[in-house]
Parts: C-alpha cells; structure tokens; sequence
C-alpha cells in the first residue's frame, strides 16, 4: 500500500499541521526562516504528526490542539535532525544538501534550538502536564541516545548497546506521539499506556529499517548517501550481524575497512556484497517485524475503529518502505 493513501484518513488533519508549520516559519530573521523552511519543506515523511493524530482520533474528545500539538512534535523531530547531520557530519538528507552543507554547522544547530523551544512553547500553551511531562522525558531520552551512540565503538558493540540507544534515540519520540494523541483524546491511562507501547515498538522497529535502508538504497527515494553509517563506523544492526556470521576471510577484510582512518566510497559496495552473501538485511528486516508486529499487538484492547487499522497498517509500512 502507497504511504499517501496509508494515512489518507488523517489528510485533512495533516493539512492543519501543515499550515501550522508554515505559520511558524516567518521570523523577523531571514537566516531563521530560510533554514527553517529548507528542512521543514523539504518532504519528510511526516510520521510522528500522523501517529499523534491517529491515536488522538481513537477517542472522541480531540479537538484543535491535536494540530498544534503534531506541528510541536514535528519540530522537535526537525530540531534532532538538524542537530544529528552535524554530529553525523552528513551532507544529504531528503535528497537535498543538509543545511549545514549550506549554511554551516552553527547555524544548524542554533535554528535546531529555536525550534525545539519553539516546540515546548506551543506545547505548554495547551496546559496539559501530562502531555509536557511526555514530551520532556521523550527530549531527554533522544538525547541520551545520541551521546550513547558517540561512545559506542565498533570493536566492544552488544547488541543490547544498540538496542538502548535506538530506543533512546527514536523509539521514545514516536511512543510520546502516540501517547499524547491519546491524552487529547480523552483516553484512560491504561489506553494512554497501552499506546505508549505501541509507538514504543514502531519506534524501534522504525529505527532497524532506516538501519537497513542505509545499505540498500541509493539517493533517489531513501534521499541520504548509501553506506553513511559504515562511513561513520557506526554499528548498527545490519553491520553487528555481519560481523557476528561472516567467516575468518570476509571477518578479516571488514575489520580491515573498519580500522582504515576514512572509509571511502569505494570502501561500501564490498561490504553491502558481504551483507548479500550472509542475507544479513533479510534478518534485519525479520527483526524489525518481530517489532512492527509488537506494535500490532498492543493495539488489541484499544476501540476498533479505521484509525486501529490504519496504525496496524502503518506498522507494516514502516517495514516494507523503501524510503
Ligand atoms: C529520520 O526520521 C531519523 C530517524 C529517526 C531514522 P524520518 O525517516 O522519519 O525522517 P523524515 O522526517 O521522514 O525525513
Ligand atoms: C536517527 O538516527 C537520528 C535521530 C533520532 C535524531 P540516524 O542518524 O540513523 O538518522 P538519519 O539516518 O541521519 O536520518
Ligand atoms: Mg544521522
Ligand atoms: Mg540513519
């Protein structure tokens, strides 16, 4: 199924978070504006807005705030990326050049500021405490994530180490969004935590997919470089399983790589070959089912609504994407 008829049903309300995005984005600073609408127009996918306001949706009681509330989301989403192609050092993201390609990395990270205060503001205009309890420890947790993954190496990587930062990283934002759609809805707790969970394993699973779609797929769709993370040595599931089921040989020349002081373009096209001879993306992709179908689970108790199964199906496309 096409992502665009996927979330078909929350249109209209992903029309609304649109304008709000773009009622933000005229600043009396050019420089503001102009790398703020770079990113933000620049055809993310817009999951997070769309988990709020389908889970928001399950209930009866969401009203206008839910817009607002995905439009704050987006941003703090927006901020981490603007922040992480600097910590990454990445050149393209959404087939474009990253802003601090244009406008260096200073300016990245002071707009990735502005909209993540910008995004507590207009959260904590809503007075919900619940909802600004959420955002904060999610903020916290992407970034303890970050600062996990700069310490992880790739000689002494558990997977247990991978795991808790992709939790902490990602799983954690889209687990806020969908518990804070089911606080403006009016949903109990237990339903609030229940989605919690649910956004929880997208989250996870979510994060293995961009893992595995970082060695399958050139610029086009994806829109990042294929093989940014073994450029930047960083250990994600694809790689740990390669390194943990290839013989002595094929062991020998990726450490070889790993240990060169710049892996070059030239270096990725063998090592996605290895990945191909031990099927290490089809288990990727396995693994990251186990997850997507986690998330389906929790869904069970919640009203059976469209939107129940839009999110069941949003599961399955966060595995089958190719972008
Ligand atoms: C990218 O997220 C960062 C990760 C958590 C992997 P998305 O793939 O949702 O980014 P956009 O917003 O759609 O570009
Ligand atoms: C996700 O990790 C980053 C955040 C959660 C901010 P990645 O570093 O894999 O994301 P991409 O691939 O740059 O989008
Ligand atoms: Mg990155
Ligand atoms: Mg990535």
């Amino acid at each position: 199924m096409e992502f665009d008829d996927l979330i078909g049903d929350v249109k209209d309300d992903l029309a609304k978070v649109e304008q709000q995005i773009l009622s933000h984005l005229d600043t009396d600073i050019p420089l503001l504006n102009d790398v703020a609408k770079h990113i933000l127009n620049s055809g993310g996918k817009r999951l997070r807005p769309a988990v709020l306001i389908l889970s928001a949706r399950l209930f009866p009681g969401a009203g206008d705030q839910v817009h607002q509330a995905a439009c704050s989301l987006e941003f703090l989403h927006t901020a981490t990326l603007l922040h992480d192609d600097v910590v990454d050092g990445s050149d393209m993201r959404r087939q474009r050049e990253t802003a601090r390609v244009v406008w260096g990395n200073a300016a990245s990270v002071l707009v990735g500021d502005y909209l993540l205060a910008l995004a507590f503001r207009s959260l904590t205009l809503l007075e919900n405490l619940v909802v600004l309890d959420t955002i904060s420890h999610a903020t916290s947790l992407m970034a303890k994530g970050e600062i996990l993954q700069l310490l992880r190496r790739f000689d002494s990587a558990s997977p247990e180490e991978y795991m808790a930062i992709i939790i902490h990283k990602t799983a954690s934002l889209f687990a806020a969004a969908a518990k804070i759609g089911a606080c403006f809805g009016g949903a109990l707790p237990a339903q609030q935590e229940a989605l919690y969970r649910y956004g929880h394993q997208l989250g996870i699973a979510f994060q293995i997919v961009d893992d595995a779609l970082d060695y399958m797929a050139e610029g086009d769709k994806v829109g990042k470089p294929l093989g940014a993370d073994l450029k930047e040595k960083k250990v994600t599931l694809p790689l740990s399983r390669l390194l943990a089921v290839a013989d002595e040989d094929d062991t020998r020349r990726l450490l070889a790589t790993l240990h060169k002081d710049h892996i070059e373009d030239d270096d990725v096209g063998p090592v996605v070959s290895l990945m191909g001879k031990y099927d290490v993306l089809s288990y990727t992709l396995d693994e990251a089912r186990r997850f997507a179908n986690e998330a389906k689970a929790q869904l069970t108790g919640l009203p059976d609504l469209p939107e129940r199964q839009t999110m069941a199906r949003l599961a399955d496309f966060v595995v089958e994407r190719d972008f």
